[in-house]
């Protein structure tokens, strides 16, 4: 199978829908009468929605499919620092996702489309909604996308689309039920809206060349931390790691561990060699994710690593929730103090503990996606914890020159 998203026959940005057209054909028009075989097609492909939790998108489609005026909302935050992967797409293939757009748009009955993206990219996208003057296409509005990280999930999507705080609310309803502004709204990530502009013209056993049967497809995957080079590649969903890391130029360092799937994701040792899918990555409490791989050299202490992430992720919080702004900042709190060398082995204890009181709480997934990063952490980097719990610092450290060891606390 050709990878056709980032394919190497759209070697640079196309707004051009000419240009677009040339490549990938003309999207098949779809009557009202075809979207139960659409939604039908997308089911029989497997796709799995790219922006995070995986979800399969017929499912999503046929919750919204002959709703009261449901609209269709393009998520393209992209939240996550890791990851770069709806810019690049957006910037190089803004048809082949509006293309998706427009499917899932006739698939579920919409007549509007709201597509969230950052500033950077509103003008070249600008360029593509303007090129597309087919009458029978829905209208497509431009939001610029809010920043950080909780900006990008789905309810805090709608709400700064309405003008509110871009903050998480409580589910249920979900946005299918009640979405924008009340209507039933579809909300889907950059990527998975760009296979479905594939699948809509190849169909769903093409789609099925690449991929395992759990999660078929291609995926793209950002690739970041101590490895040659930093970029996103598209993949066959199950490509071992390794070659993942080849297509970086390999690692610039031994490998200690790799953090799969983002700042919600899960360490996994250097050593092991699983490939990139749900099935091989579950044991380690990882999942393909929004594609997010970064590699951890051995020069870097893994505590000070997580002590950063975990301060970053804990300043993310909404504000909202309880657990997740006190329980967040609690366990930052320690892991900063354990790298900085102040810490007790106490502190090992009160981790554990806390990691467990704020699993499951909030109103959305962030506490839940962080303290299982973090928990995954102190499992795999449990001798460097207690390193620095009993001694201030890790083997690691003691390698590494003063000036490289500046206090996580600020
Ligand atoms: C804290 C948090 C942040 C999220 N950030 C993003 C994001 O930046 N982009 C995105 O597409 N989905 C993000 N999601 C997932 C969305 O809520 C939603 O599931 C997704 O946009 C649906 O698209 P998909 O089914 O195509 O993956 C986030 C979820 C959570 C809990
Ligand atoms: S859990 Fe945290 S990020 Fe989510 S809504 Fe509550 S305070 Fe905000």
């Amino acid at each position: 199978m050709t990878i056709l998203l980032l394919s190497a026959a759209v070697p640079h940005a196309t707004t051009d829908l000419a240009r677009h057209r040339a490549v990938h054909g003309a999207l098949p028009a779809i009557g009202r009468r075809d979207a139960d075989a659409l939604i039908a097609a997308v089911d029989a492909a497997g796709l799995r929605g790219r922006g995070g939790a995986g979800f399969p998108t017929a499912r999503k489609l046929a919750a919204v499919a002959g709703a009261r005026k449901p609209v269709v909302v393009v998520n393209g935050t992209e939240g996550e620092p890791a990851s770069s992967k709806d810019r690049l797409l957006l910037g190089r293939q803004p048809h082949l996702v509006l293309d998706g757009a427009v499917t899932a748009a006739r698939a579920v009955g919409a007549a509007e489309i709201v597509l969230v993206a950052p500033a950077v990219t509103h003008a070249a996208l600008a360029r593509a909604v303007d090129d597309r003057t087919a009458r029978d296409e829905p209208d497509v509005r431009l939001v610029a996308a809010a920043e950080g990280y909780v900006a990008g999930e789905e309810t805090a999507v709608l709400a700064h689309v309405e003008g509110r705080p871009a903050v998480p609310r409580l589910a249920p309803p979900r946005p299918a039920e009640r979405g924008l502004f009340g209507r039933p709204t579809l909300v889907q990530n950059v990527e998975t809206l760009a296979h479905l502009g594939l699948i809509a013209r190849y169909g769903p056993e093409w789609f099925r060349g690449a991929g395992t049967p759990e999660r078929p497809g291609t995926t793209l995957v950002s690739v970041s931390g101590a490895v040659a080079r930093r970029g996103v590649h598209e993949v066959p969903v199950g490509l071992p790691v390794d070659e993942v890391l080849r297509l970086a130029g390999g690692p610039s360092e031994p490998t200690r561990a790799l953090l799969v799937g983002g700042y919600f994701g899960a360490w996994v040792d250097g050593a092991a060699r699983p490939a990139l899918t749900d099935r091989d990555l579950r044991p380690h409490g990882a999942s393909v994710g929004a594609g997010v791989v970064i590699a951890l050299g051995a020069t870097a202490c893994p505590v000070r690593t997580v002590a950063r992430l975990a301060s970053w992720m804990s300043g993310q919080s909404a504000g909202q929730c309880g657990s997740c702004v006190n329980g967040l900042a609690a366990i930052a709190g320690v892991l900063v103090r354990l790298a900085d060398g102040d810490g007790t082995p106490d502190d090992l204890g009160l981790l554990t503990r806390w990691i467990a009181m704020v699993d499951s709480r909030g109103a959305c997934a962030h506490p839940t996606g962080t303290v299982r990063m973090i928990a995954s952490a102190a499992a795999l980097f449990a001798d460097e914890l207690e390193d620095h719990a009993h001694h201030g610092r890790c083997a690691t450290c003691a390698a590494a020159p003063i000036d490289a060891r500046e206090r996580v606390a600020a």
